[in-house]
């Protein structure tokens, strides 16, 4: 395709950007400076900045004490390509098929905040100045919970110091539906590992003599659940708001159906806390998710063994007014209450990103409300998202400022999945969005 912005675009994603896996730091580095060219070549001012962790990019227009400030927040890490084999075309090697351009990456979140970079240096070229001065914010941490970045807001709240920020990192309520997210999930991760004997053992000398670490570690995550599919774990309930009646009725009205999700998700049928609908579970309740698990033999064939130890990974999203340092305290009393004997549980709490909530109907979210009906040329759907963006919430406690969460990204865009795409379509219709949610922003002056 000949348009410089969709090659930019590819340009972008060929960095394997992961910010979990330690043999990509030379990637980060390189793809955050080729950010700072790009913003220097669209007429900005741009730094690469030191977090601590990875390298985040920061980017300005000239400060008019006169206008409104607006930040703009994405990041260019993305989340682990594996497993490759079920990528119809490498990761790293954008391709556009049918319209839309795969890969990782695409739609989380390269695609989105290239869109603003773009649209917005063109909106500068074109008129000189903006109807609001820009800090663009875009860092490398995302996907691994933001950890450095809390420390860098608050050593640099001077220069970050802005009236509302936009991002777009969150998903449409279906294809071509303009969307304001008004609320995302908070996390809280741990990872717990279930040591038993000093060495893998033949399960038919010691087997049914010696606790078994890998049925210690299932029967822990069994107990999670209850048969219903809540969470069983004392206390975790305690703090949740419940929905107020116009949310309910909002969800009611998005057109998303449990039919749809089971398709998007490739199941023949839904599971999860009762009463309430796929979209009200993901959106707006608290949930308890295994990530990851294992111990034991993982090659061919079979081998008796008794294995010496087992593992989980563990998530938990959280809803408002949870806290996820709470939530880690009641896990923690909850498995170490249920350890089996004979092996010994070790507990590895991970990152935390508390929830986030804005009234939607602010005077910034019906601003972002104008921009995206400009845009879309339809009434916006409000929706709460089940993702998280750990650092809206510390945006709001360091900076003081609400998030505008303008979504882009398709129902079927598979974030963080094999063939993670964008649609060309929601790009240029982000680059527009950009430029009108900017000039709505201008307009309240
Ligand atoms: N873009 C997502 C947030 C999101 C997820 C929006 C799903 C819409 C749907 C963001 O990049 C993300 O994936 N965040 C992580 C944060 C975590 C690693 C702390 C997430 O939600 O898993
Ligand atoms: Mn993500």
């Amino acid at each position: 395709m000949n348009d410089s912005r969709v090659s930019d675009l590819f340009e972008f994603l060929r960095f394997p950007s992961v910010s979990t896996q330690s043999e990509h730091i030379v990637d980060m580095i390189a793809c955050a400076e080729w950010l700072k060219n790009k913003f220097v070549n669209l007429g900005f001012q741009a730094d690469v900045r030191q977090t601590g962790g990875h390298p985040a990019v920061v980017a300005r227009t000239p400060h008019d004490p006169a206008r409104p400030t607006v930040l703009i927040y994405g990041h260019y890490d993305v989340q682990p390509p594996e497993p490759l084999g079920e990528w119809k075309t490498p990761p790293f090697e954008p391709t556009i098929r049918d319209g839309r351009i795969y890969a990782r990456g695409s739609t989380d979140n390269k695609g989105q905040i290239l869109a603003h970079i773009l649209g917005l240096g063109e909106l500068l070229a074109a008129n000189g100045a903006l109807p609001a001065n820009l800090v663009f914010l875009v860092e490398g941490e995302e996907e691994i919970g933001s950890d450095n970045l809390a420390g860098f807001l608050e050593e640099h709240r001077a220069e970050l110091d802005c009236d509302v920020i936009v991002i777009s990192d969150t998903g449409m309520a279906a294809h071509g539906y303009p969307t304001l997210t008004f609320s995302l999930r908070g996390i809280a991760a741990l990872e717990f590992n279930v040591h038993g004997p000093t060495q893998d053992l033949h399960s038919g000398v010691f087997g049914g003599a010696v606790m078994n670490p890998a049925t210690a570690a299932a029967r822990l995550i069994a107990s999670l659940h209850d048969e219903d599919g809540r969470v069983a774990i004392e206390g975790f309930y305690n703090d949740v708001r419940p929905m107020f009646d116009w949310e309910r009725e909002a969800a009611a009205a998005l057109p998303i159906t449990d039919s749809d999700v089971c398709t998007l998700a490739g199941v023949s049928e839904l599971a999860g806390e009762p009463g309430f609908t796929a979209i009200e579970r993901v959106g707006a309740r608290p949930t308890a998710e295994v990530n990851g698990m294992g111990g034991g033999y993982q090659g061919e064939g079979t081998k008796t063994v008794l294995p010496r130890e087992a593992f989980a990974k563990l998530t938990f999203r959280l809803v408002p007014n949870q806290r996820p340092e709470d939530i880690l305290r009641l896990v923690e009393a909850h498995l170490y209450a249920r350890c089996p004997r004979g092996v010994r549980l070790e507990i590895l709490p991970g990152h935390c990103g508390e929830p986030y909530y804005a009234d939607p109907n602010s005077l910034y979210g019906r601003a972002a409300l104008r921009a995206l009906e400009r845009v879309f040329g339809r009434k916006p759907a409000l929706m709460r998202e089940g993702g998280s963006i750990p650092i809206v919430t510390t945006f709001k406690k360091v900076l003081g400022a609400d998030s505008l969460l303008l979504a882009l990204a398709s129902p079927d865009c598979y974030a963080h999945s094999p063939n993670e795409n964008f649609p060309l379509e929601n790009f240029f219709a982000g680059i527009r969005l950009s430029q009108a949610v900017i000039e709505e922003i201008g307009r309240l002056n």
